[in-house]
């Protein structure tokens, strides 16, 4: 399957949480070789979707035992931390639907053994990568996306899955999926809603991609700009406000 990129816009950030709710409900339905393998990440912009999948109109219907649940990145604190992404997601989701999820353990500083963790889950293989079947990422002002901050060292990782990575913007380490294993999903959502965000979203939708001329330089200053699935599909979820 080549590798494609499409941009869907919503009017609001409710539509949009509850289309993507939607369309990850079919996606669950129709996999023919479940477990369906879901990455999550954390933030303010898909607290809502995780709600939605939890509320009423998606508990029931959702077939939760052909999910499993992996984390995108994470902050260096305990699963009940005011900061954790996990406890974001378990108090949104976890909390009230039956679906297998393994917390990403930042604090431990191993990221080798979630990536080892990861590759016994997930046979699927693109290139010797482990192929997640959808990967959930949201972009903040300054282009990072998972703990892929602009100018770190994850960024030029190339063989490791996950790493540590060292955010001196933000003075902290923090656990990381790298673009080996985002590039190696069949599909990855990029979330992004408000208008705080739509300057950067703008400017990310122009750059060139990682392999084109000048792409790979924007990639150190906008990471997000270096995701994008070698065979899956691409696709931005933003509403009308990060649209412009
Ligand atoms: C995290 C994330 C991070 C997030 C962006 C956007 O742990 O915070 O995974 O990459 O997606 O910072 O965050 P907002 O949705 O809160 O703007």
């Amino acid at each position: 399957m080549p590798s494609t990129c499409a941009i869907v816009v919503h009017p609001s950030a409710e539509a949009l949480a509850l289309a993507a709710a939607e369309r990850l409900a079919s996606l669950v339905a129709e996999t023919e070789r479940p477990p369906f393998f879901l990455a999550l990440s954390g933030g303010a912009t898909p607290q809502r979707l995780y709600e939605i999948l939890a509320g009423d109109r998606f508990r029931e219907r959702v077939a939760w035992a052909r999910l499993e649940i992996f984390f995108a990145d994470e902050r260096a604190v305990p699963p009940d931390h005011l900061d954790s992404n996990f406890a974001m997601v378990a108090r949104a989701l976890l909390a009230h639907v039956p679906v297998k999820a393994h917390r990403m353990p930042a604090e431990s500083g191993d990221a080798e053994a979630y990536a080892r963790l990861v590759g016994t889950r997930v046979v699927a293989r693109r290139d010797g990568v482990p192929v997640l079947d959808l990967v959930l990422l949201g972009i903040g002002t300054d282009g990072h996306t998972a703990s892929l901050f602009p100018g770190t060292p994850a960024l030029d990782e190339t063989r490791n899955w996950v790493v540590m990575n060292e955010v001196p913007s933000l003075g902290a380490r923090r656990m990381s999926f790298t673009y080996p294993l985002i590039n190696a999903s069949r599909r990855v959502w990029i979330l992004a809603t408000g208008g705080a965000k739509r300057e950067i979203v703008m400017q990310c939708l122009r750059a060139p991609a990682a392999g084109e001329p000048g792409g790979a330089a924007l990639r150190q200053r906008w990471p997000v700009v270096g995701v994008r699935p070698h065979e899956g599909e691409l696709v931005w979820w933003l509403d009308e406000a990060a649209a412009g």
